[in-house]
């Protein structure tokens, strides 16, 4: 049954008041030695803190929300293959490589979807201690503070995020997007490139993205007029892996422009 806007609040304290929790026990590994595990190669890590973090949000939403399912990019979550019913989605540190690299630039996500369609989002920039929060019942906030709607720019009048697997995998009019653009830029958090995009800093942002990377975002951009697609403008399947486009709608519009010649 659909949740009402009481029910997604309740979501919204509880999933900040976790944010906030494990945002003080990330701070207090800084001084401790981290463990460092690869995953499909050396460019794909998973720390001690990343699988904590997981399971503590695992037995979380398990105490909460007992009848739903738990998809987490580490695995603690539930085998799932079907988007009907209630299902949470977690990324439990975004930015795997920034945190071991630099202890900054990442972020923790949280999505909850029924039936496929998003309820609610949180993505906390955790360095900078901001939790952009909400959904399409409830409006977009970040630290409880309404987030107004982003200017509709076009591609020409802003940056666009983009990842490295980009440029690794040589993707298709990815010059011909820069070259319309202000410029790119790569920061290695799909955390912090939608928010760069939700606070309208960037117009869009490409990416190789599995669901737990756009779950929460896609609860987030849309209300605030913001668009969610693949690179070619189909919508999502929030199973596997897509090429997202995330974007104003003038720059997708732009993008598409190009994408489809
Ligand atoms: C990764 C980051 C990165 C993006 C990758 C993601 P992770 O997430 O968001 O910016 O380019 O596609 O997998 O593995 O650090 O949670
Ligand atoms: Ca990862
Ligand atoms: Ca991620
Ligand atoms: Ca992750």
């Amino acid at each position: 049954m659909e949740m009402n806007e009481h029910q997604i609040r309740r979501i919204d304290h509880a999933v900040c008041d976790w944010m906030l929790e494990l945002r003080t026990r990330i701070l207090n590994h800084f001084g401790q030695r981290l463990t460092v595990q690869t995953k499909t190669g050396r460019k794909d890590l998973v720390t001690n803190v990343d699988k904590e973090n997981e399971k503590f949000y695992v037995e979380k939403i398990h105490g909460f929300d007992p009848q739903a399912k738990i998809l987490g990019e580490e695995g603690f979550g539930d085998q799932v293959n079907s988007l009907k019913g209630r299902l949470w989605i977690v990324d439990p540190i975004d930015g795997t490589m920034n945190f071991v690299k630099q202890h900054d630039h990442f972020a923790m996500m949280v999505g909850v979807y029924e039936d496929g369609e998003p309820v609610y989002g949180a993505i906390m920039d955790v360095m900078n201690n901001v939790i952009y929060h909400g959904g399409p019942q409830i409006g977009v906030f970040a630290n409880g503070l309404a987030v107004p709607e982003p200017e509709n720019l076009s591609l020409s009048d802003g940056l666009m995020g983009m990842s490295a697997s980009l440029v690794v995998n040589d993707v298709s009019h990815m010059q011909a997007i820069e070259h319309a653009a202000s410029g790119m830029r790569i920061y290695g958090s799909a955390g912090l490139d939608i928010i760069a995009v939700l606070a309208g800093e960037n117009v869009g942002y490409i990416s190789y993205l599995k669901p737990w990377d756009i779950a929460a975002g896609r609860a987030l951009l849309e209300p605030l007029g913001l668009v969610v697609s693949t690179i070619d403008g189909n919508a999502l399947d929030m199973l596997s892996s897509n090429l997202v486009l995330v974007a104003t709608k003038q720059a997708q519009q732009d993008i598409l422009k190009i994408v489809q010649g």
